[in-house]
């Protein structure tokens, strides 16, 4: 069989391991990727002549790929994400699962001649900074060449992780194909999918990730969601540490103090603009550092501090919403070497999404290759449309990314979407109620009425990523904290509550260093706080608003604690009430807890005045 690329490894496993998928896949040729320069510019321009992709005007978007994939691949498939556990409890019901026995055997089917007519490609890589305690390795298999050039700027890919290896070395299988082999001279499409045979699979025991039949995202680089969420989540409950999905910021005030803090919003909260925040006016001097925007891997040292990496090299963020004004370093990070996918194509050559500019371009091509105009009544980005750039091209990426030691968490922030009942912050009164205030967080359901308070719970916006039961992750949580001498402190944050006419209450983006120095001030033992039924609250002298007119009353509103409505939110037992069988004792008394609280409280608790 051909060989190309100049990967080399004399790893045993790793050898044995590509042989026999060689032997299932029948590929026409295996190339073992260096991750150098040269091989990405080589491969690109593969992709380029294919119709895969297309070059950006280079004076616009230097070293830069637009391209469309196939409208029937453009999302992760939560549908067909699979546990396949031995037992079907330890997946749990937030998992589908399938024997593994089963899975195997369907798999092997699948696989079996996939790659005919085309490279099957050996793709090396380190989640987190090579050699780090915390870091671990994956390879991935895979016949896209999409997925090598992103598993470039997403991961450390290529032969140093080879040589990290060594001959013993331990990683994680990640097999990828997009699932369309080519019969002899049949001609190739720009996008290579099988919508109809689409399997993302984890085999926890056995720590495998075999993916089929799709090239998007989440399902096809595979060190992201399937390696660093949901198969680490297993490593992590194994051996005593946490992967969560989180992002991960240094704040540093003028003084030089410098404070990392782990955030969890589920989709659509705006995780990305938090993770690169621009400090707002009244906060000269302060500089906010970002370490990562999707992941993070914490496991604690020797004297019990936390300490988190970002597996990540990259961000694979969602275009449409980003501009100038929502998240300028977001905007700065994509100033070339970065490819974009499923965006729309301006007349000069350059990429365009909604919300990017005030003004709509007169003209563009759509994400399906069609002429778009204003009138048009379709978006012309899928709304799912993505950037892959590279951290280090983000004005306010940390250097301290690089540090294998990882950087010290002291405080852990819960965040969803909710018009109604959930205040803009309060923390935890201890770690046990922290990991409460996790599980029970969420967004409100788009449909909801007016009004009413539903909410969609997503525990530590981790729903769609735990790789086994969550009853179990919860009691793992408050295993985690309680193991190391002084846990990071437990926040809950609200962003995007709305007053009587429905216009939010807070201001958001930048604003929310306001919010952020409160919580370090906390951590830091220098801030004070009232204690509300939901937890420690600022009061309004708690908070600085120097360059911010924002009134005594208008916070009253925003902190306001609503009995009845908090009653009907969160005493509900929908969610939690599935883990039944495997949910920690602590949460059915934190529970009691909040009940007895709000049965003292005031219909309408609000932070009294100092
Ligand atoms: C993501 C997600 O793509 O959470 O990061 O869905
Ligand atoms: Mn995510």
């Amino acid at each position: 069989m051909k060989r190309t690329g100049n990967g080399t490894t004399q790893n045993r496993a790793l050898l044995a391991w590509v042989e026999k998928m060689a032997a299932l896949c029948s590929p026409e040729a295996i190339h073992w990727c260096d991750g150098s320069e040269a091989e990405a510019a080589a491969l690109s321009d593969q992709m380029v002549k294919a119709g895969t992709f297309l070059r950006l005007n280079p004076e616009k978007r230097p070293n830069s790929f637009l391209c469309r994939s196939d409208p029937r691949d453009v999302a992760r498939v939560e549908g067909r994400t699979f546990i396949c556990s031995n037992n079907p409890d330890d997946a749990g019901p937030n998992n589908n699962w399938s024997p593994p026995k089963e899975m195997k055997a369907k798999l092997n089917e699948l696989f079996s001649g996939c790659m005919r007519g085309r490279t099957m490609y050996v793709v090396p890589f380190s989640m987190g900074p090579i050699g780090s305690k915390i870091a671990h390795v994956g390879v991935e298999i895979s016949d896209s060449p999409y997925v090598v050039v992103n598993m470039r700027i997403m991961t450390r890919m290529g032969q140093a992780v080879l040589d990290a290896l060594g001959e013993a070395g331990e990683f994680i299988p990640c097999m990828h194909s997009v699932g369309a082999p080519l019969a002899p001279g049949e001609a190739d499409v720009a996008w290579p999918c099988d919508p109809e045979n689409r399997y993302i699979t984890h085999f926890p025991e056995t720590r495998e990730i075999w993916s089929y039949g799709s090239g998007y995202g989440g399902n096809a680089l595979l060190g992201k969601k399937c390696f660093a969420l949901r198969i680490a989540s297993v490593m992590a409950r194994d051996e005593g540490w946490l992967a969560e999905h989180m992002l991960i910021a240094g704040i540093e005030r003028p003084d030089g103090e410098k404070t990392y803090v782990g955030a969890a919003f589920p989709s659509a909260c705006g995780k990305t603009n938090l993770a690169m925040l621009v400090p707002p006016e009244g906060y000269e001097g302060w500089r906010f550092w970002t370490v990562g925007d999707d992941i993070a891997w914490i496991k604690p040292d020797e004297s019990g501090v936390l300490r988190a990496i970002n597996p990540e090299a990259g961000f694979f963020g969602v275009a449409p919403g980003t501009n100038e004004e929502t998240n300028p370093n977001a905007m700065a990070s994509l100033r070339g070497n970065c490819i974009f996918t499923n965006v729309a194509l301006t007349d000069d050559g350059d990429v365009w999404w909604e919300g990017m500019t005030p003004e709509k371009p007169a003209h563009l091509i759509d994400w399906l290759g069609q002429d778009w105009t204003p009138a048009s009544s379709t978006p012309a980005a899928h709304p799912n449309a993505r950037f892959t750039a590279p951290i280090t091209q983000c004005p306010s990426y940390d250097p301290a990314w690089e540090d294998p030691a990882g950087v010290p968490i002291s405080a852990f922030i819960f965040g969803g979407r909710m018009r109604h009942t959930t205040p803009l912050v309060f923390q935890a009164f201890n770690w046990s109620h922290g990991v409460y205030l996790a599980a029970t967080m969420g967004s409100e359901k788009t449909a909801a009425a007016e009004g009413q308070a539903a909410m969609r719970r997503d525990p530590m916006a981790m729903l769609p990523f735990c790789g086994y039961n969550m009853g179990d992750y919860f009691t793992h949580w408050l295993n985690v904290g309680r193991r190391v001498p002084n846990p990071p402190r437990i926040f809950r944050v609200n962003w995007f509550r709305r007053d009587e006419e429905g216009r939010f209450l807070w201001p958001g983006f930048g604003q929310n260093l306001r919010v952020l120095e409160w919580i370090l001030n906390r951590v830091h033992g220098r801030g004070s706080a009232i204690e509300s039924p939901l937890g420690w609250m600022p009061r309004y002298a708690d908070m600085r608003w120097d360059g911010l007119d924002f009134s005594e009353g208008r916070f009253e509103e925003l902190m306001t604690v609503d009995k009845d409505e908090v009653r009907s939110l969160e005493l509900r037992d929908d969610l939690l009430d599935q883990f039944f069988d495997r949910l920690p004792k602590e949460f059915v008394y934190e529970r009691q807890l909040l009940r007895s609280r709000l049965w003292r409280s005031p219909d309408h608790w609000r932070p009294a005045r100092k």
